[in-house]
């Protein structure tokens, strides 16, 4: 039979197709693309087969996938939203960083975090310009896993605003506020001083939102702070602390809540004296959380700044 014209080469049915496909990735050399090729073939093959998907819906794919692009810049990530709300965010997180007992767990990093945070002293406020919430003091040490305090270490903070937003997504966005960078004293000690945090939604007047929209899911998160936690010879973690007393504890709209996270934020009617030395008059919330790092291992980690550095390069690409 001429090339081409034999029969076992056609692609005839659903199968053959899949097939020919997988096929054709055979021969990649790198031992890992080839694994993740294949069983993306897989995976999205019997996906659109199970659902029968049609041309209509396959186009509309298309169009979300596309409007999620044009919507991202060095301040949005729609992609980074669609993984998070499908909860791949988490799965992924949860394979990288199995972690020993007692260290502490991490959790979605998401779309909000923002280079050249400041450094802060002992006690600085992340929340100057905040003038509507509760004052706020987080303190804590960071241990290792033997229980030592670990001095020096980092801890880049972000939280959204009072009002629900995130700096980059209030008037002039362009001037970081709720954000820093503590480092921990001799004993390990750190102390931060902020406001409140608030349950708030994820933006959703983009693609996300109208699947969440289409989907009946709300886009709420529980009220958090974010953290990444880096000191030498430690793998960092990123991470948030949740207060307890979040409604939506048992229906983040990224997954993200570990029970291991949740810290209480108790109020005091009347200043602490730590408070008071801050200069904090009325009623103030404390909440206490200590970071367990585990040493870096033997193979580097992908750094989660890095990865933030890249995608921000990415959005301001002209
Ligand atoms: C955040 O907590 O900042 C966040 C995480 C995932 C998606 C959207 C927001
Ligand atoms: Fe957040």
């Amino acid at each position: 039979m001429p090339d081409g014209h034999d029969k076992t080469r056609h692609s005839t049915t659903e199968d053959d197709i899949t097939a020919a496909v997988l096929a054709r990735f055979a021969a990649t050399p790198d031992p890992r693309l080839k694994e993740i090729m294949l069983g993306l073939i897989k995976h999205l093959h019997a996906f659109v087969k199970e659902v029968e998907l049609t041309e209509a819906e396959w186009f509309q794919a298309i169009e979300i996938l596309t409007e999620a692009g044009k919507m991202c810049s060095d301040k949005r990530q729609e992609f980074i939203l669609f993984s998070d709300t499908l909860g791949a965010s988490m799965v992924v997180d949860l394979i990288g960083h199995r972690k020993p007992e007692g260290a502490t767990e991490s959790t979605v990093f998401g779309p909000f975090h923002r280079l050249g945070s400041p450094d802060m002293p002992w006690g600085g406020n992340i929340a100057h310009r905040d003038t509507t919430g509760i004052p706020a003091l987080v303190s804590g040490r960071v241990l290792d896993l033997d229980g030592k305090p670990i001095a020096g270490a980092v801890l880049d903070v972000w939280q959204a605003q009072s009002n629900g937003l995130y700096d980059s997504q209030d008037k002039n966005p362009d001037q970081l506020h709720m954000r820093g960078k503590f480092r921990t004293d001799s004993e390990g000690c750190y102390l931060l001083r902020t406001v409140q945090p608030v349950n708030y939604p994820i933006p959703s007047d983009g693609p996300v939102g109208a699947m969440l929209k289409a989907t009946g899911r709300h886009p709420w998160r529980p009220a958090h702070i974010h953290f990444v936690v880096m000191a030498d010879g430690y793998e960092a973690v990123t991470t948030h602390i949740f207060d307890r007393a979040d409604p939506y504890l048992e229906s983040d709209a990224v997954f993200a809540v570990k029970d291991s996270l949740i810290c209480d934020f108790a109020r005091h009617e009347t200043p602490t004296a730590e408070a008071a030395k801050l200069g904090i008059t009325g009623p103030v919330l404390t909440a206490e959380f200590d970071f367990v790092l585990k040493p870096a291992g033997a193979t580097a980690q992908v750094d989660v700044l890095d990865a933030q550095r890249r995608l921000a390069a990415l959005g301001t690409r002209a």
